[in-house]
């Protein structure tokens, strides 16, 4: 089954308070809430901090469109509490670097938005490069206003950028009504902005199109919840399940995980805060994340879905195995497990593996 799409609202405004209020109408049936780019500009981050004081339990999304030092850009957003930022398709791929670096320190997500990029493929083909995983494809509202309509070649590229393994956003005037023009592409996530916050009922217009996308997407209302709330890696694709499976796996080795900087406070806790696949895991006392990462390479092999974040923290991310079979995820960890105990540390590298296996089983 294809995951239900998040709703985003889309905050396009020039005041911040008048943005607040909306936020705050319309957050019970929204899962993720953007500072439209006019805000970020208007009001600087201070909007997303306020944001993030007024809905703390919701995806916020900086719609920075950054086009150039991508790495400030980034840790000012996330350091203001967002969990998403964007970064502008025509930016050098150096800016997309430095942002995707952030985010991966801080186990928060980057987005490549569309808008204006005519070589939308052979860009996407860098960008994954990198390791980007979601890209925001875009009508503008510049071109809305020229009476660019959705088209079938939208849906192809759409398509074609599924197929390279992106997660994608759909946004662009996007209304109830639109909605079955893009029903069957498994997208992750939809955008609406003037639909909701310019209808006469805000919170209605929210409910509807939360609605329309269970129904068209292929559930009930209820599950379209359940998978909202501030649990994006609710969604049911192998990486986030191998991701789960690595977090509770390394837990149970008895690591302990950090995110952003601060202590994971666990999978069940509803203060969790942790984004995308990507764990971060502390070095046990005396062990360097430069000898786990060295120790873990003679063992697994060079791998991108491992690495140093800081002198005493490493990473470990599925998504980035270039075959992600559950065998090879039961790899990664045992290379972990195995790497620390040839460092001299007392891990559990049975138990770890037994617990992600379970999971892997049973997703
Ligand atoms: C403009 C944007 C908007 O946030 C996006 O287009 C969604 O707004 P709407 O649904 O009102 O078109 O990024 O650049």
């Amino acid at each position: 089954m294809n995951p239900i799409p998040l709703l985003q609202i889309a905050l396009d405004y020039i005041s911040l308070p008048a943005a607040l209020a909306m936020a705050l109408r319309v957050a019970p049936e929204v899962d993720i809430i953007e500072i439209g780019t006019p805000l970020c500009k208007a009001a600087g981050m201070e909007a997303v901090r306020a944001m993030r004081e007024v809905c703390p339990d919701k995806l916020i999304l900086a719609d920075l469109k950054c086009p150039d030092v991508g790495g400030l850009e980034a840790q000012m957003a996330f350091d203001a509490g967002a969990d998403m930022m964007t970064v502008i398709g025509g930016a050098p791929l150096a800016t997309v670097q430095a942002a995707l670096d952030v985010a991966r320190q801080r186990g928060k997500e980057v987005l490549m938005e569309l808008t204006g990029v005519r070589d939308i493929i052979a860009r996407a083909q860098e960008w994954r490069q990198l390791g980007v995983e979601r890209v925001v494809y875009h009508r503008g509202w510049d071109e809305q206003a020229a009476n660019r309509e959705w088209a079938e070649d939208d849906l192809v590229i759409i398509r074609q950028l599924i197929d390279m393994g992106f997660k994608i956003t759909i946004t662009g005037g996007i209304t109830v009504e639109l909605l079955p023009f893009f029903q069957g592409l498994p997208v992750s996530i939809i955008i609406a902005g003037r639909a909701i916050h310019q209808a006469e009922d805000p919170m209605a217009t929210a409910r509807k199109l939360r609605s329309a996308i269970a129904h068209l997407w292929g559930t009930s209302h209820n599950d379209t919840v359940a998978l909202s709330s501030s649990d994006m890696a609710a969604e049911f694709s192998f990486a986030d399940t191998a991701a789960k499976a690595i977090r509770w796996g390394v837990s149970e080795m008895g690591l302990l995980l950090t995110v952003d900087g601060r202590d994971c406070p666990g999978c069940d806790s509803p203060t969790r805060f942790c984004q995308g696949t990507q764990t971060d895991i502390y070095t046990p006392k005396g062990v360097t994340a430069a000898d786990v990462v060295q120790g873990m390479a003679r063992i697994f092999g060079q791998s991108g879905a491992f690495g140093q974040v800081a002198s005493n923290v490493f990473f470990l991310d599925p998504a980035r195995l270039s075959d992600p079979p559950p065998k090879r995820v039961l790899d990664l960890l045992n290379a972990t497990g195995n790497a620390l105990r040839q460092l001299g540390s007392q891990v559990d590298v049975n138990a770890g593996v037994g617990v992600a296996n379970r999971i892997l089983r049973s997703s």
